[in-house]
């Protein structure tokens, strides 16, 4: 099988998935499947597999890039993809692209037009999850447990006060997050007046639309895998424990130190919370129209009440990320979870 695994992309989780690229390209079985990657440079165009290898093997990125672009007829608005065209022998797509233009359902659309199958969620669904405002409403209508909200936009941002968004969220320390963004790239936590306009700020600079959501009062986050199509299946439930100073678990905790932070894997939860996190999880799975694969986060409050944080349709997979750990804990191995995800993707 000719796979094309597409990596890196035009996000601010470029990074994150150079990482969880090379993990997955490492657990593939390679007599089963003939993959060639393609790198998306930070700038969103997509490399040709010499320079991506080169990527793998450790040389600069941005040294590679910057040699590749001087090749490009930058004029041609299809440059970018015409490396993918001119392959004619994929089975299927690959993507390992967090966030915008990746898990936003723009690279599947592309996929579409090339008339190829491709691993994960499609294009509708993939932008539903990737809003977090989509998202929440979908919720909102199918009945399923998040926490309440304002949205705002740049046209709107200063109707609120946020002591006026505290009594309307009923809630003293609120989240302020960029509606379109992953890895919590955009997110802040605050609880006063001058940290909400700056986290306010921040969200703008990366969507014209905020999410301000009530905040739960140090929350315990929870974390499920969901893998499948028409009928998909839930892992164990897997949980982080952070550094005993830490209020949230941040992009540092996620990808740069984790070196504080425990992993239960699997979560020691009671049977009925296990019971409503995996219908809570298998019920938005359905909502949303995804198939392939999803990592599901949610929140337990105080009294252990679960609310749906949100869903991840191509989750990390660096060494520390918790997709294919959980499926490892509930008795699926790396390379068969991949298996899975490829066979899901042809179905
Ligand atoms: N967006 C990151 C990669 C995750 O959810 O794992
Ligand atoms: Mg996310």
């Amino acid at each position: 099988l000719n796979i094309a695994m597409l990596f890196g992309g035009n996000s601010s989780e470029h990074d994150v998935s150079k990482r969880s690229a090379h993990n997955i390209y490492d657990a593939m079985d390679k007599e089963k499947y003939n993959v060639t990657i393609f790198l998306i440079s930070k700038a969103g165009y997509i490399m040709n597999p010499q320079d991506s290898w080169r990527v793998f093997e450790g040389e600069d990125e941005d040294t590679i890039v910057e040699a590749a672009m001087k090749e490009l007829d930058l004029n041609n608005p299809l440059a970018p993809i015409q490396n993918l065209g001119e392959m004619e022998s994929i089975d299927l797509f690959y993507p390992v692209v967090h966030g915008n233009l990746g898990e936003d359902g723009t690279l599947q659309a592309l996929f579409r037009l090339l008339q190829k199958p491709f691993i994960g969620a499609g294009t509708s669904a993939s932008a539903m999850a990737f809003d977090k405002d989509l998202t929440k409403r979908i919720l909102n209508q199918a009945g399923i447990r998040n926490t309440d909200y304002v949205l705002l936009t740049d046209q709107t941002q200063d109707d609120y006060t946020f002591a006026q968004l505290q009594e309307r969220l009923q809630s003293d320390v609120l989240f302020v997050k960029a509606a379109k963004q992953g890895s919590s790239v955009g997110i802040s936590r605050v609880t006063n007046e001058a940290e909400y306009q700056r986290g306010l700020q921040d969200a703008l600079q990366y969507d014209y639309k905020v999410l301000v959501e009530a905040g739960l009062n140090r929350p315990r986050e929870v974390f499920i895998s969901v893998l499948g199509n028409e009928q998909p299946r839930v892992s164990k439930i897997g949980g982080i424990v952070l550094p005993e100073n830490d209020e949230w678990y941040d992009y540092n905790n996620k990808f740069v130190d984790a070196s504080g932070m425990v992993f239960e894997l699997p979560a020691e939860l009671p049977a009925e919370t296990v019971a409503e996190v995996e219908s809570m999880a298998l019920k938005a799975y359905q909502a949303l129209g995804l198939v392939g694969l999803t990592r599901m986060d949610f929140m337990l409050d105080a009294d252990g009440v679960p609310y749906l944080g949100e869903p991840n349709t191509l989750p990390g997979f660096t060494n520390i990320s918790l997709y294919p750990q959980m499926w490892q804990v509930s008795g699926l191995g790396y390379s068969e979870l991949i298996d899975e995800i490829i066979n899901y993707g042809l179905a």
